[in-house]
């Protein structure tokens, strides 16, 4: 069996989202977005898969995967954790919790810890400055207001596999 594959309530998804527009190029994006929660990443046989689903060709798909930086197309650890060093955050401690980050949590060239459990990537401006400095995990949870205690109570909850709540942006700044 092919190890690369859609089920079919993923293809039900994905035929549900091709009839939201025109053309199905449009759909590449919601579908890139599944392919890669599902497999991790968009290596060549899931790009591929990609492009066979929607009928496109993988180049069409490919071009895609390669210019947003929210997709992955080789994971290089388990979780990947984007902190926002550009200016409001920055200012505001990002910069010295990314070499607090850097150095406390060892990363080599790459942003991974020795055991691949994260991926430290800086980030451009993730739309939060009112609560600076910002991390974005996974691409779909932000934590707020982060320093290095809140860092540390969130790796705890990664390593045991959970993915920090949900913090809402009506009340994050609660006075
Ligand atoms: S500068 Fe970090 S969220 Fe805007």
């Amino acid at each position: 069996m092919n190890a690369y594959a859609f089920t079919a309530e993923e293809r039900a998804r994905i035929e549900a989202i091709c009839q939201k527009y025109p053309t199905r190029q449009s759909a590449v994006m919601p579908t890139l977005w599944i392919a890669q929660e599902k497999f991790g990443e968009l290596s060549p046989p899931v790009i591929r898969l990609v492009a066979e689903t929607l009928g496109l060709p993988s180049a069409h798909v490919e071009g895609v995967a390669t210019f947003y930086t929210m997709y992955l197309t080789q994971r290089k650890g388990k979780w990947l954790l984007e902190l926002c060093t550009c200016f409001t955050c920055g200012e505001c401690g990002g910069r010295e919790l990314w070499d607090y980050i850097q150095t406390t949590l060892q990363l080599n060239d790459e942003g991974v810890t020795p055991d691949g459990l994260f991926w430290f990537r800086e980030a451009e401006c993730l739309g939060a400055c009112d609560t600076a400095p910002v991390l974005q995990i996974e691409g779909r949870r932000m934590v707020f207001s982060v320093n290095p205690e809140k860092l540390e109570k969130v790796l705890e909850q990664l390593r045991r596999g959970e993915l920090p709540a949900f913090e809402s942006v009506f009340i994050r700044n609660p006075e």
